[in-house]
């Protein structure tokens, strides 16, 4: 596999799609899913060519359940699971089934569109989109909830280190593991917190994107629950999404992982 060809370590760009689709039940599947791969790498190669600055990129991902009915290679990559909820004190984080995850990036929104539009003209004869969001950049990079997202992402060569399954996992080298959320916010209540309030729940100031001192950041803050240690990082590349007509206003949280059991750590 050649690690080049994953997209995986791209920075976040101006505007994305994400979408999920599940194979229908009883039919054949292999065939259109070995167009849609040859799809995605002619998207992939077509953007670079026709768009270089654009830094457009089209990265698909495999569920468990879809890898076993495509019949891929076995054994399977070393952590390669359904996902199982974990119920805390106060939220679950739930299971939800994606066989197909795509994760289009571009700097214009016609870019992402037509890449939607051609992987759908695929799949629709055999699979349903379950999920569908357009994330924007929110002014300097912000969440919704206002704070600056991604500071503390791996840059450069940690990016693929950090994002990128190792020679521990030989036959999946150059492959990662992907981890989607989609969390809608109660905007109305997080308003209602005081700037100083929200910065404690985050654990940064929000202006000016630094990180609080130690002795200042609550423990129980994000950053200081999130950050597990400095070999177990991941690459996040979460998008803001919002419609007023139904008032889901939230983040799409995607991370690329080494091992998936990095992810479950954060
Ligand atoms: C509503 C969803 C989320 C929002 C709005 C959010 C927002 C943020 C923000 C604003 C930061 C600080 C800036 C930065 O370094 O990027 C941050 C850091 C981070 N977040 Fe999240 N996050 C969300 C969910 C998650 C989840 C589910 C995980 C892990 C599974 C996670 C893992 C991390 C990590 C690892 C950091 C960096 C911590 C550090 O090293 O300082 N986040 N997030």
């Amino acid at each position: 596999m050649n690690p080049d060809s994953q997209n995986v370590t791209d920075y976040t760009n101006n505007n994305t799609i994400f979408m999920v689709w599940n194979f229908k039940e009883n039919l054949e599947v292999s065939a259109v899913f070995k167009k849609l791969c040859k799809l995605v790498i002619n998207l992939n190669n077509s953007v670079n060519v026709r768009f270089p600055v654009s830094r457009a990129s089209c990265v698909m991902g495999i569920g468990y359940d879809a890898w076993l009915r495509l019949q891929l290679p076995v054994p399977l990559p070393k952590e390669l699971a359904n996902f199982v909820p974990i119920d805390g004190e106060k939220h679950t984080a739930v299971s939800s089934k994606g066989d197909l995850h795509f994760h289009i990036r571009a700097d214009n929104t016609s870019i992402c569109y037509d890449m939607a539009a051609a992987i759908s003209d695929i799949l629709s004869s055999v699979a349903v989109s379950t999920e569908e969001i357009h994330g924007f950049r929110y002014w300097d990079s912000r969440s919704i909830l206002g704070f600056v997202d991604g500071t503390e992402n791996p840059q450069g060569q940690d990016r693929e280190l950090y994002s990128m399954v190792g020679s521990d996992d030989g036959l999946y080298k150059g492959g990662s593991y992907l981890f989607v959320q989609k969390y809608i916010h109660n905007l109305t209540s997080w308003k209602e917190l005081s700037t100083e309030q929200q910065e404690k729940v985050i654990g940064r100031y929000k202006s000016n994107d630094i990180e609080m001192a130690d002795d200042v950041k609550p423990s129980n803050s994000h950053i200081a629950l999130a950050n597990v240690g400095d070999e177990l990082k991941i690459v996040r590349d979460n998008m803001p999404f919002g419609n007023m007509s139904t008032n889901e206003m939230g983040t799409y949280f995607i991370a690329y992982a080494s091992t998936f059991s990095t992810v479950k750590k954060c």
